[in-house]
């Protein structure tokens, strides 16, 4: 299979997109490490995994935090003898207008979305550099467009952005690609707490007529991931359904 003998490290993997990502990496022939905030969500997601035969092992992180990042990821490296494939996936909103928004709610999106990704690609590089590897960061077609009330959203994913082309510059003379996704309007629990209103006015946007799937941004992430793209990085590559051309 594509990624016998690898080892996947996937952000934010408990649930939503970054579930769907780990599933597809899996059944692939990875083992998955599930990593999240969410202990317990975490540990069942890992189970599920088991369950359907794979390899799978999760940690509990916070990926905001550079000091934990670094030591978890250690463990992981010394536990499975190395990264292979790092999904930076988590993610969160705190959406507002710029003039309501706060400091607190800029501080944790931007530490969440775009910290976490400095923090996770550091503290696996100099491994993944010893024997090549891949990084794949999920951005989203707002880091590219913007969005009124996701300041800090945009921020953060515009960013993503730059620093997955930074990687790529710094890491390619290693063996190491880094790409980014950049998902438009994926049903999962993050769009499910959108009104009706906003959703409808969305789907209209979506020439190919419906929200997208955690699945479809896993079998995207999973080319990245693999050989197949063996001569592609510092790539930023829209899974929107058509939404922005
Ligand atoms: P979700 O809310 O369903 O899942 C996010 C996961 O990240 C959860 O398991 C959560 O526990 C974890 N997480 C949150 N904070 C964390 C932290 N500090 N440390 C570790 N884990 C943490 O979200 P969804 O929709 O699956 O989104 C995944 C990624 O895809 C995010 O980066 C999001 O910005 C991005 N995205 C989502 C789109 C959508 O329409 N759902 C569109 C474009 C991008």
């Amino acid at each position: 299979m594509k990624f016998d003998n690898k080892t996947a490290l996937v952000t934010g993997s408990a649930q939503g997109i970054g579930f769907a990502i780990a599933e597809k990496l899996a059944s692939e022939g990875a083992l998955v490490v599930i990593a999240d905030i969410a202990e317990e969500a975490a540990k069942a997601a890992c189970e599920k995994l088991k369950s359907s035969g794979s390899k799978s092992d999760y940690v509990s992180m916070d990926v905001s935090d550079f000091a934990q990042v670094a030591e978890k990821v250690k463990a992981v490296i010394e536990k499975h003898g190395g990264v292979d494939i790092l999904v930076n996936n988590a993610g969160i909103t705190r959406d507002g207008l710029i003039l309501r928004m706060s400091e607190k709610d800029w501080d944790m999106v931007l530490d969440i979305n775009l910290k976490s990704v400095f923090n996770c690609s550091k503290a696996v590089a100099r491994s993944m550099m010893r024997t090549g590897g891949v990084i794949v960061n999920v951005a989203s077609i707002i880091g590219q467009m913007g969005n009124a009330g996701q300041a800090n959203y945009a921020a953060s994913k515009g960013g993503i952005i730059a620093l997955t082309k930074t990687l790529a510059k710094e890491f390619a003379s290693r063996g190491v690609r880094a790409n980014a996704v950049a998902p438009g309007f994926i049903s999962t629990a993050m769009t499910d707490k959108l009104t009706d209103d906003v959703k409808g006015k969305m789907l209209e946007a979506i020439p190919l007529g419906r929200l997208g799937e955690p699945a479809d941004v896993a079998n995207l992430v999973s080319f990245l991931c693999s050989d197949e793209s063996a001569y592609i990085t510092g790539q930023v590559v829209r899974i929107d359904g058509g939404m922005v051309m």
